[in-house]
């Protein structure tokens, strides 16, 4: 029987990592979050990766979508809840639109620490740590709020499980069906250009649908839908006191998300974050921003996957829109020479972060879209499959990213802003974004 304990090298360097103020907490809090249930199963991981699989075939597209960093104070029914229907209708339309599967993974139920790229925030002549997620401190501007505190750990698990609780009861107890096309899109601002449009879809379908019954075709698949969790496995303590033996093979698993990836700051070929992602046997992926050389992308590829298994590495391409015709296709050669299988996801925020005259974090929706498109360029000159997007969004009415129908300016940030970290598309955007989406992918 493998022992979990000695499977990971602790001696490596961990990028990003909280300064805990008190080791003897830390221990404690890993004890028992080592005893704690899986939040997840390694079946279901190992279903996920089959339709990986599936998408790095080209016969699938991946969606993956929810807050750039969740926080406690959010995990309430409704944001969930709308977190979802967004998820839902996006996906709706790229199935509808394209007729291909989609796979459906939230960025939820555990994306609740962030990397920084300054250690400290200063605020006139106050100098503070830096916000790094509720997994570890407070978003609050005071000495105590952003003291790391590990037993903030123990609050993830348990937010992560109801999360997880909510969602399995979403999108196995009729919620997800089908059938209820039109009544995801209830709740949402009626007035929006985009309104009427999936309005207009959602009849299709639900006349396909009624064709099918008349038809005497009535398939368990349109009443449930597998939506997975999936967030950056960023804090070491904490993934490391969640990785459990399957006891079915053997073998290792993150049990903290059915899918983890290794951010751009911290995927270093000898740090501590690639040697726990290659120990595990989920499907991960790793972020790649503009400055990722063929060299780096060969040695990820054969330290995580080097028996190229289907299914298992996923590439989450950030390049931003002005570099991404640039950057990208030497990597996706690279992979092409090497043989090696590779789902090709499209992050159109991470590379297209700027700060508004108005002093708020934004994105320009015109540059996402632009980011996208770009995306399924390059794939299609260079006869890969453009596998799918990663994209921050929220199913709430905020004004976080200008632009979009609703031609939201810097001056309208300042109405509804909340995300604690990154710009998300509010519900809107996300489903304009969708709409393009699948066009591209019925004219690739
Ligand atoms: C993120 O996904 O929120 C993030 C920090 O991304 P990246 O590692 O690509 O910068
Ligand atoms: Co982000």
């Amino acid at each position: 029987m493998t022992n979990i304990d000695s499977l990971f090298d602790l001696r490596l360097d961990a990028a990003q990592q909280p300064t805990w103020p008190d080791a003897k907490k830390v221990e404690a809090v890993v004890t028992e979050l080592k005893k704690l249930p899986p939040l997840v199963f390694a079946g279901e991981a190992d279903a996920l990766k089959a339709k990986i699989a599936q998408a790095q075939d080209g016969g699938a597209f991946w969606l993956q979508g929810g807050d750039c960093a969740e926080t406690f104070a959010a995990a309430t029914a409704d944001s969930i809840r709308n977190r979802i229907k967004t998820i839902l209708q996006m996906a709706a339309v790229l199935q509808y639109g394209a007729s291909m599967p989609v796979i459906k993974v939230g960025r939820m139920a555990g994306q609740f620490a962030k990397p920084r790229s300054n250690d400290f925030e200063i605020r006139g002549d106050v100098k503070l740590p830096a916000y790094r997620g509720d997994a570890v401190n407070d978003l609050e501007f005071s000495e105590s709020a952003r003291t790391a505190d590990p037993e903030r750990l123990l609050r993830v698990y348990n937010t992560s499980a109801a999360t997880l609780n909510l969602v399995r009861a979403f999108t196995h107890g009729g919620f997800a069906d089908l059938r209820k096309v039109h009544e995801w899109n209830k709740g949402f601002i009626k007035d929006s250009k985009i309104g009427p449009r999936y309005e207009a879809m959602a009849k299709e379908i639900g006349r396909a649908l009624d064709f099918m019954k008349s038809a005497g075709i009535e398939h368990d698949a349109i009443t449930r839908v597998d939506f997975f969790s999936s967030h950056e496995a960023l804090i070491l303590d904490y993934e490391r006191a969640l990785a459990r033996i399957d006891s079915r093979t053997d073998l290792a698993y993150a049990v903290s998300a059915h899918f983890i990836w290794i951010g751009e700051r911290t995927r270093q070929i000898d740090g501590a974050h690639i040697d726990f992602a290659s120990k595990v046997m989920n499907p991960i992926g790793v972020k790649l921003g503009p400055k990722t050389s063929p060299d780096e992308v060969e040695d990820l590829i054969k330290k995580l996957n080097p028996d190229n298994e289907p299914g298992r590495l996923t590439f989450i391409t950030r390049m931003g829109a002005t570099n991404i015709e640039e950057k990208l296709p030497p990597l996706i050669k690279r992979v092409n020479e090497l043989g090696a299988r590779i789902l090709w996801v499209s992050d159109p925020m991470h590379g297209n972060t700027y700060e508004a005259p108005t002093g708020y974090k934004t994105r320009k929706f015109d540059d996402v879209i632009a980011e996208v498109t770009s995306f399924f360029k390059v794939h299609k000159e260079l006869g890969t499959h453009p596998g799918g997007i990663h994209i921050e969004l929220t199913g709430d009415d905020v004004t976080e990213c200008v632009g979009g129908g609703e031609e939201i300016s810097h001056e309208d940030l300042a109405t509804r802003y909340e995300s604690a970290c990154d710009p998300r598309l509010n519900h809107t955007q996300s489903l304009e974004l969708a709409f393009l989406v699948a066009q591209s992918l019925r004219d690739r």
